[in-house]
């Protein structure tokens, strides 16, 4: 059993309260339209893989339900896309920022929001459903992800589409913070990784998968597992990236980009999965 398993689930709300996932996306007054513009224009470039996964244009016109949607980047953008979103999240200051974001952009219509726990999803959010179940960096944040899966694939109408990112095991981010913070201590690199996967240190949980375990969580679930890639390395100096600026470490520096996206596809961050539903 993983040391995880036994954390409380306030524990992952309060962390996600104190700083909302992308809060500091920007320096603009947090609410205002140029700070949610700016917000996004940060994260779909720094994790330009994001657009093509979610792939928000099939969706016009489908239902679509987000787990974990954070400051709700992609929720928008599905809306904005058309389609009829349901938006999930753990933590109450995620979700308000989220809600009025949807005010903002003038897609409030086609957003329902909920505050909820994942793992008991069906206990708060009517079961119905939907063309796509969509979650972008959160099962591995809950104590269970199983059963957050479980909960999930209830949602996913015969023929319908599960789409989830988790983080990968065999990538250049757990191997750089094994090296950086861990001094190469593998056997604590359950902690090392929860202690130094987010912007703000000490995450409470993070589980890591290799391909196998990734496909095995959805298929477990019933679903089968149609797509299966890795992308992402982040590649700033971080001392600029928190000042704004893009500069990328001298190591990523002189690599053709041909060489970078190879690195990319073989010790990304993101392990991103798509599964179907038998119809
Ligand atoms: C890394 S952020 C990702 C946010 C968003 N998907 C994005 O890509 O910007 C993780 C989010 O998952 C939420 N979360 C974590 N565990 C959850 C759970 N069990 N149920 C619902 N939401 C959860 C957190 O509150 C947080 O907003």
């Amino acid at each position: 059993m993983s040391a995880f398993e036994s954390k409380p689930i306030e524990t992952v709300r309060d962390y996600w309260d104190a700083r909302p996932c992308n809060l500091r996306h920007s320096t603009k007054e947090i609410g205002s339209r140029v700070y949610f513009d700016e917000v996004e224009a940060r994260k779909y470039r720094v994790e330009p893989h994001i657009p093509s996964f979610a792939d928000f244009n099939s969706w016009k016109g489908k239902r679509v339900l987000e787990l974990g949607c954070g400051l709700g980047t992609d929720t928008i953008n599905f809306a904005r896309a058309g389609a009829h979103v349901t938006a999930v999240d753990l933590s109450m200051k995620s979700l308000e920022l989220a809600r009025k974001r949807a005010e903002v952009m003038g897609v409030a219509d086609r957003i329902t929001f909920y505050n909820a726990n994942g793992e008991n999803l069906s206990s708060i959010v009517p079961v119905e459903p939907y063309d796509l179940v969509y979650s972008f960096g959160v099962v591995h944040h809950t104590p269970h992800p199983d059963r957050a899966i479980a909960e999930l694939r209830k949602y996913v109408k015969p023929g319908g589409t599960m789409k989830i990112m988790v983080y990968y095991r065999y990538s250049w981010k757990v191997l750089w913070i094994l090296l950086t913070y861990g001094k190469g201590k593998f056997w604590k690199l359950a902690d090392l990784v929860a202690t130094h996967s987010e912007a703000q240190t000490g995450c409470p949980i993070t589980y890591i998968y290799d391909c196998k375990e990734g496909q095995q969580l959805l298929e477990n679930s019933g679903l089968r597992v149609t797509q299966t890639e890795v992308d992402h390395i982040f590649s700033y100096r971080i001392p600029d990236y928190v000042e704004y600026r893009y500069v990328r470490e001298w190591y990523f520096r002189w690599m053709p980009n041909s060489l970078f996206r190879f690195l990319e596809r073989k010790f990304g961050w993101h392990l991103l999965l798509t599964a179907e539903a038998s119809k």
